[in-house]
């Protein structure tokens, strides 16, 4: 049911406890996520968002307890992407004249995937709908993270509505960011930008920018996703400033995958190095094949410098080596340092084709990789040693 965010808005989204993965496959989801729908009240009424397809009908049913379906005057999508539009055709049966404010490339998103002509209504930045004593204003927020997305403000209130921005797949009963556990919020708040966000980083500090010198006052920020920021919330914002430009902290990240267990004896002779280079640098070693893929994208994200580690096989590299290295091309790093190793038995590419594809993703390689013929001896487990001890020492100035 309906949760009270404030005398003007109530949250009728869904909470989705069971959710592990989002995206499709794509995007791992730990603590489940939320989808939010937020009801605003003044003369008239507005609904902003709906919630994921699978939870269509269960949406519909509890907005109908909440209000007639006939009082709501004006939708908003802020985005078309199914976990907030996938109610729409629901809702739209049944009140099907109903105007739908949203970008001119949220028709386009809305059209290709419902194939419905709804009383579409384009909104451009700036734009205002009034709605009795208060206003919604419109900002439009390409690439965050569809070239479809906007943000809207309710004025009065003071409340950004943020779509998918400032959001976290991260379930909860309590609603606001000041009452969860705070380590599990930010956790979830980083690897969404790190796994979602990275690309659009430029824009991301261009829009907060926009957003600042509107001179807005910001009581609240309405996400469509975990928490709503009711307490400090700028914090986010600054985080995501933070964040948005080139981030990094004292920490290097080894990612590899191993057949005989050679390249992960290296990873390990690496990690050692680093640590007996300096003391102060946080170093995590990932076997790429059993972490999780998007917990591992996230310390990439918070890395100074990686290494990435594969045996050869086929004249290639493992499997789950390829996939997280696809990954990490796709989010566009900046300002992070790269090395490759790995082990090998016969003809030994590996290392050559990791080096390759860290830097075609954009990572500044610091020397051309260690490759150990069979399992490494003493010799070899030194070398990884002094291999770790180097970049670490390259990796103590920007
Ligand atoms: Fe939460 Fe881009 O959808």
């Amino acid at each position: 049911m309906g949760v009270s965010i404030n005398s003007t808005i109530t949250w009728v989204g869904k909470v989705d406890w069971e959710l592990r993965r989002f995206h499709g496959e794509e995007y791992s989801t730990h603590r489940g996520s939320s989808y939010n729908s937020y009801l605003v009240r003044d003369e008239k009424t507005v609904l902003i968002e709906t919630v994921w397809t699978p939870f269509a009908k269960e949406f519909v049913n509890n907005l109908q307890q909440e209000i007639d379906l006939k009082n709501i005057d004006y939708i908003i999508a802020n985005h078309g992407e199914s976990d907030h539009s996938g109610a729409l055709p629901e809702l739209m049966r049944l009140i099907p004249d109903t105007p739908i404010y949203c970008t001119v490339n949220a028709v386009k998103s809305l059209k290709g995937q419902y194939h419905q002509e709804w009383n579409f209504r384009v909104v451009k930045s700036g734009d205002r709908l009034n709605i009795g004593t208060k206003e919604l204003i419109f900002i439009e927020a390409p690439m965050l993270h569809w070239p479809d997305s906007m943000f809207c403000y309710l004025t009065v209130d003071n409340t950004l509505f943020s779509t998918d921005a400032f959001g976290q797949h991260f379930a909860t009963e309590l609603m606001f960011n000041d009452l969860v556990d705070q380590s599990e919020l930010f956790q979830e708040c980083i690897k969404y930008y790190a796994n979602i966000l990275t690309p659009f980083s430029a824009l991301v500090d261009k829009k907060i920018k926009e957003f600042v010198s509107l001179n807005l006052p910001l009581d609240m920020i309405c996400t469509s996703h975990g928490v709503v920021w009711r307490d400090n919330p700028l914090q986010i914002v600054t985080k995501y400033l933070e964040w948005a430009a080139s981030y990094q902290e004292n920490q290097i990240t080894i990612i590899y995958d191993t057949m005989w267990d050679g390249t992960r004896k290296m990873a390990e002779a690496i990690a050692k190095g680093i640590t007996g280079a300096d003391r102060d640098v946080v170093v995590k070693v990932f076997n790429a094949s059993r972490a999780d893929k998007n917990d591992i994208i996230t310390e990439v994200f918070k890395s100074k410098a990686i290494l990435v580690g594969s045996p050869t096989i086929n004249r290639g590299i493992l499997s789950a080596v390829a996939a997280i290295l696809e990954e990490i091309r796709g989010l566009g790093f900046r300002n992070k340092k790269a090395a490759a190793f790995g082990a090998y038995g016969w003809s030994g590419e590996s290392v050559k084709m990791i080096s390759e594809r860290l830097k075609e993703g954009g990572f500044t390689l610091v020397n051309d990789g260690l490759k150990l013929l069979w399992n490494p001896d003493q010799q070899g487990l030194d070398d990884c040693v002094t291999f770790g001890g180097d970049l670490a020492r390259i990796s103590m100035f920007p």
